[in-house]
């Protein structure tokens, strides 16, 4: 995928989809900080693996704790968050969906990231709720999962037709209106939805690497695409965020 760098301190080059979710996600946190009067707040990551998101989180100067049942992305999290000298505000916990209030209390976090995982935990309405306790009221959470119809378009475009019915029906990923209202159902308010991805999964890398300017180019047309409810609905992923 092309890559942008769209951050003062990129550490390393970012696809075009990850550089406008992230970008997304800072505006919103910022509205959501300011709206909110809050000097500082508290992010927790469920599913962050290895700590991409919340190291930036950290390096804006927030507490982060991310909470993974994987040992291996922790370590990896633990020793990428020493080399940044970022331990005295990010910090790794083994866990899960199933176990994360026991872990973290009821009401203790006031952001609450979950990326890229609701498509792997046992129960997708429990671990919603499980985050919906976590948060404290007035509080934000931010959803980003695979979509169904992005993977039928995406396996029918590299002539993988089988493949592309079976998506159709594939429970590991939704549907942009079965995620909203089970985001809704565990007690949140969606502020906004977009789709992260419209066209940037289907442009082979070497073709955007190929020009200079192309990544910049695919991510202002991401970016008008990104709100578009026809776009967003097949996007390769649906981002959400929402207040408690
Ligand atoms: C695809 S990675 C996503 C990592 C990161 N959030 C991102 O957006 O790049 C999914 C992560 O979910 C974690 N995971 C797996 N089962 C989980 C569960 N039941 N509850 C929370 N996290 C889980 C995995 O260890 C992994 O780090």
């Amino acid at each position: 995928m092309g890559e942008v760098r769209r951050q003062s301190r990129p550490h390393r080059p970012r696809s075009v989809a990850d550089a406008l979710l992230v970008d997304r996600l800072s505006a919103q946190l910022s509205n959501w900080q300011t709206s909110r009067g809050l000097a500082d707040y508290a992010v927790t990551d469920l599913g962050g693996g290895t700590g991409t998101l919340a190291m930036s989180l950290a390096e804006a100067g927030h507490r982060v704790t991310v909470v993974d049942p994987s040992l291996d992305a922790l370590a990896s999290l633990q020793r990428r968050t020493a080399e940044r000298g970022l331990a005295d505000r990010l910090q790794g916990i083994q866990g899960d969906a199933g176990n994360l209030v026991e872990l973290l209390g009821e009401a203790s976090t006031d952001v609450m990231i979950c990326h890229r995982t609701l498509e792997v935990v046992d129960d997708v309405a429990t671990a919603l709720s499980a985050m919906a306790t976590a948060v404290r009221s007035g509080g934000v959470l931010s959803v980003v999962v695979p979509q169904r119809r992005a993977a039928v378009i995406s396996q029918a475009l590299q002539g993988h037709i089988g493949a592309a019915l079976e998506a159709i029906d594939d429970p590991s990923r939704f549907d942009l209106d079965q995620v909203c209202s089970m985001i809704t159902e565990a007690g949140f308010r969606i502020a906004e939805i977009e789709g992260i991805g419209v066209l940037s999964h289907h442009v082979p890398a070497a073709m955007i690497e190929s020009e200079t300017g192309l990544a910049e180019q695919l991510y202002q047309l991401e970016s008008r695409l990104s709100r578009d409810p026809a776009f967003r609905a097949v996007a390769a992923w649906a981002h959400i965020f929402a207040s408690r």
